[in-house]
């Protein structure tokens, strides 16, 4: 079973994957871990799209579809979670095609609700509890960089929502409860794809 999970920054979607990974086995790839592991080994594209990241813009459909191409072909286990991509039109469209090239399927995309004040309060509490805890703090953890990720959301990431509504892939979850009952949500959604 291959699922996307799609949501605003600060939604839940990585702690959501997280938690699939460890329920069934499924690999989570998400771009921004990508992308950050990119700048920590230091590598010519980590660095120049660090900026960008930091800022709170998109990086180019190019790069991240380049990311994603690669581990589609080192194959999934039991399947893929998209954490954070695709995030255009465009990236929707080459998810597709890689799919279909090496004969998978999407089955499900998940659409975690949350609204903005909650959103920005959950990245300005996670920098802040990572700074007293002496550990890295996300450089667009804060509430100016938090308004050009939502921006970017809006403009090129929610059409997305209409694109798998239409495709009769979307469910649309709760994001705003508690972490344990959206994970219920999510699995239950799940669970009836295959019934
Ligand atoms: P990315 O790393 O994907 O970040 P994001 O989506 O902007 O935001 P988060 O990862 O913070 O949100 P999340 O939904 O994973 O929430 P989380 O579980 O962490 O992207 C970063 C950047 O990389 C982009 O801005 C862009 O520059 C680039 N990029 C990445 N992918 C790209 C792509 N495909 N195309 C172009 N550019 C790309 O939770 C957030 C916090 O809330 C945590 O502290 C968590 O503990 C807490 N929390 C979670 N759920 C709950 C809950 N139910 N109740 C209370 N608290 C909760
Ligand atoms: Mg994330």
């Amino acid at each position: 079973m291959n699922i996307i999970i799609l949501g605003p920054p600060g939604a839940g979607k990585g702690t959501q994957a997280r938690h699939l990974v460890e329920t069934r086995g499924m690999v989570q790839l998400s771009t921004g871990d990508m992308l950050r592991e990119a700048k920590t080994s230091g590598s010519e594209m980590g660095l120049r799209v660090a900026e960008v990241m930091a800022r709170g813009e998109l990086v180019t459909d190019e790069i991240v579809i380049g990311l994603i191409h690669e581990k589609i072909l080192q194959g999934g286990g039991t399947g893929f979670i998209f954490d954070g991509f695709p995030r255009t039109l465009a990236q929707a469209d080459a998810l597709g095609e890689l799919l279909e090239a090496t004969g998978q399927d999407l089955d499900a995309v998940i659409e975690l609700e949350v609204d903005d004040e909650t959103l920005v309060k959950r990245v300005v509490n996670r920098a802040a509890e990572a700074e007293a805890a002496g550990e890295p703090v996300r450089a667009d953890d804060n509430a100016e960089s938090m308004r050009t990720r939502l921006m970017e959301y809006y403009k090129k990431t929610s059409p997305l929502i209409g694109y798998y509504y239409a495709k009769g892939d979307l469910s649309k979850v709760d994001g705003l409860a508690a972490i344990d009952a959206v994970q219920t949500s999510i699995e239950s959604v799940l669970d009836k794809v295959h019934s």
